[in-house]
């Protein structure tokens, strides 16, 4: 193994996901662990240099009083317990924090700052060839950013041994699924089984207008899908997931109370039981992406703006029709393409298209015509709480109008949403 470590000790501060990024911003790994770590546990991890007891050694979780474990102070490993009494305690200060951070790190740890893509991909090609050997792995791959790297990286580890499935419902952005198949069966040779079940999606929503009901459906049909192609491969062990460390540390450390539990491919019944590889479940996102990238996938795929699981659905208002459907596809394809030629693509944190459902009154060719609106939205946020509205320029506003009236059937009108969150949320549904 490449990387040196440094422990972070989870003694319940919410500041260790913060500490754990600064140790990395160092040039040094970092992991987040439970402070009733077993001797066994401690000396599994590889390479570690040093541990931080965040919150200090006597810190109060939900009126209990809990203690590094007895294996932390026998380790023999350099030890910074930081316990500042009230708050913070932790230095406020940018530059005093990476100071006191870097004397203990490289002065008393001696850790080499070698953590870097390289050495993390090269580590984890031997990690998950030691854990799967020579059987075979499944792995839903959506086309978003996670399960896309954790399809990438394991290519690279077991190649063919690794089945990926795409299950194409109908939701997705235009060009999406084409890029799919595209990358992972052109570009990277992998197995890679696409599923066309737009009709049945489709079908199943057909006059549903209840936001929450369409969610349950679309994850309920994903999974009964998957399901069925599970069921028609032989043979197959482990099942890869694009887990990654801020859904960890928000399902709940032993002393962080869970925020919500994340289940990538959960509610497979019970006699599909497979091994977890989880390769990402120490990674960061912007680390996911700087992964991806470093294993030659598309700045497209990497850096992809956040989408909702049930994709177009939700932007598509009320009982999904398939004219209402292309028309946000469409529409939303526009945008993207102009936001890209004004280079916005990255500095805007979301942005996409809704069409609701009611008509409106408009005028073409001298003709009346009663035809769709389509709302624009784009949004900044650092974590989806609260979101401020981008002031995009008007003269592209106005381009933007003009192409997706002239190009989008059955649209004659377009709005753009001046809503921040709160009120409204980021999404329409
Ligand atoms: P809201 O609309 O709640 O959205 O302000 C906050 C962020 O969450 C995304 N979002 C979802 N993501 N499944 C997801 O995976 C969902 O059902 C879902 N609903 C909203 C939304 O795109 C935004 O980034």
């Amino acid at each position: 193994m490449k990387q040196d470590m440094i422990v972070i000790l989870d003694l319940g501060s919410e500041q260790n996901a913060q500490i754990a990024r600064e140790v990395r911003a160092l040039g040094v790994y970092s992991e987040i662990h439970p402070h009733d770590i077993t001797a066994q546990a401690l000396s599994a991890l590889p390479n570690v240099k040093g541990i931080i007891l965040n919150g200090g050694p006597n810190r109060v979780v939900d009126g209990v009083e809990i203690d590094a474990s007895r294996a932390v102070y026998d380790s023999g490993l350099p030890l910074m317990a930081v316990d500042h009494k009230g708050e913070p305690d932790w230095p406020a200060d940018d530059d005093a924090r990476r100071a006191m951070l870097s004397g203990f790190v490289f002065d008393l740890c001696k850790a080499q700052p070698n953590w870097n893509m390289e050495n993390f991909i090269a580590d984890q090609v031997e990690l998950i060839r030691r854990q799967i050997g020579e059987k075979k792995v499944l792995l839903a791959l959506s086309g978003g950013v996670d399960s896309s790297v954790v399809a990438a990286l394991l290519i690279r580890a077991v190649g063919k041994q690794l089945t990926c499935v795409h299950v194409n419902h109908g939701l997705l952005r235009q060009g999406e699924p084409e890029q799919v198949v595209q990358v992972f069966r052109h570009q990277m040779d992998a197995n890679l089984i696409y599923v066309d079940a737009v009709d049945r999606f489709l079908d199943k929503l057909a006059g549903v207008a209840d936001p929450e009901r369409k969610r349950k459906i679309i994850g309920a049909e994903f999974i009964r899908v998957f399901e069925e192609e599970a069921r028609k491969l032989e043979g197959i062990d482990f099942l890869a997931q694009g887990t990654i460390y801020p859904d960890i540390i928000e399902s709940g450390t032993k002393t962080a109370k869970a925020v919500k539990a994340h289940h990538n491919v959960g509610g497979l019944p019970e006699d599909l039981k497979f091994e977890l590889v989880e390769p990402l479940k120490m990674l960061f996102k912007d680390e996911v992406r700087a992964c991806g990238k470093a294993l030659g996938l598309p700045d497209a795929m990497v850096y992809r703006q956040p989408f909702p699981g049930p994709g177009l659905g939700v932007r598509c208002l009320g009982a999904i029709t398939r004219d209402r459907l292309e028309a946000v596809r469409a529409s939303d394809a526009i945008l993207r393409e102009e936001f890209h030629n004004a280079g916005l693509e990255g500095k805007v944190w979301q942005y996409f298209t809704v069409v609701p459902d009611f008509k409106s009154v408009g005028v073409r060719d001298n003709k009346r015509t009663f035809d769709w609106p389509v709302i624009l939205r784009a949004v900044n946020t650092v974590d989806a709480m609260t979101a401020t509205v981008e002031d995009v320029p008007f003269a592209l506003l106005q381009k933007i109008t003009a192409r997706i009236t002239a190009e989008v059937p059955g649209v004659n009108r377009v709005l753009y949403d001046l809503t921040p969150k709160p009120t409204g949320t980021i999404e329409w549904e």
